[in-house]
């Protein structure tokens, strides 16, 4: 709740204060957009493609996506490119997929950098080539200084694989002395989630009628608000992205903190 202080108003009481905070934050936009980029597959099944043609579609609509998301003032926007399941697909797809991510990285960062974009990549980046680790390091650090959209793409992400991670090194400072299990607090946690920093998605968007997270950012979606868009993700416009963030203005986040 501190991160929302700004809110708050000089002089009144505590409880007070905390209502027209709360007033605040139901009618306020989402700070953190997170989208599930799903149904290139069936983009290109559709038109009787190969599944490439709807991936490559989609790295169009991903530079939509951001356009978007800058124009629409989206301070947060992180993008599920592949997940740490999608390794199960068969060998030409993977093939496919690392080469449009290598490509992407050579056309498009230059232009995320003049845009004011930061971009972040949260996931398990070691079962990447290392040339592509080496680029996705470079782009980090290049556009580190960028204030405008905070860029995150989740590559070879997955949400168990991340706690049990922050898990691992908790369980081994705890081991070690430097930790009291006790008295750990959320925040010993999420300093271990690739996430640290961020804030949590207040609105998690997937797109291909698909309803699911498939392990896409579990614990940090704990009250994020989940819009369903009947759209293909090669699909997705700015429109797509209006009518997500009107959808999530309709919502009253609650925080279980009253009943209806
Ligand atoms: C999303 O599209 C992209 C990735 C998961 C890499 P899919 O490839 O899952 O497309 P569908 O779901 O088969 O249509
Ligand atoms: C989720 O889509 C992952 C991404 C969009 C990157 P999938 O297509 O892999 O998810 P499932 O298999 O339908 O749950
Ligand atoms: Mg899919």
């Amino acid at each position: 709740m501190s991160a929302r202080s700004h809110t708050a108003v000089a002089g009144l009481a505590p409880d007070a204060e905390r209502d027209i905070e709360t007033k605040g934050e139901s009618g306020a936009p989402p700070t953190h957009v997170a989208i599930i980029m799903d149904g290139n597959g069936r983009w290109a099944a559709s038109r009787g493609l190969p599944r490439v043609a709807g991936h490559r579609e989609g790295a169009r609509a991903v530079r939509r996506a951001i356009e978007a998301a800058i124009e629409q003032g989206v301070g947060w926007l992180t993008l599920y490119a592949f997940s740490s399941e999608n390794w199960r697909r068969p060998a030409s797809e993977i093939l496919d997929l690392t080469g449009l991510l290598r490509h992407y990285l050579r056309t498009e960062i230059a232009e995320l950098r003049a845009n004011g974009v930061r971009l972040r990549v949260i996931g398990d980046r070691d079962r990447f080539d290392p040339d592509i680790r080496t680029e996705l390091l470079a782009a980090e650090r290049s556009t580190a200084a960028n204030t405008r959209l905070n860029l995150t793409i989740a590559l070879s992400y997955g949400g168990r694989d991340e706690i049990l991670a922050a898990a691992r090194v908790l369980a081994a400072a705890a081991r070690d002395g430097r930790l009291d299990p006790a008295v750990m607090e959320e925040t010993d946690f999420t300093r271990g989630l690739f996430t640290a920093g961020m804030p949590d998605p207040d609105l998690v968007i997937r797109t291909s009628g698909e309803q699911r997270l498939s392990n896409f950012l579990l614990w940090q979606s704990a009250y994020a608000e989940l819009v369903f868009q009947d759209v293909l993700w090669p699909d997705f416009g700015a429109a797509h992205l209006a009518d997500a963030l009107a959808e999530f203005a309709r919502r009253e986040r609650r925080f279980g903190a009253r009943p209806g």
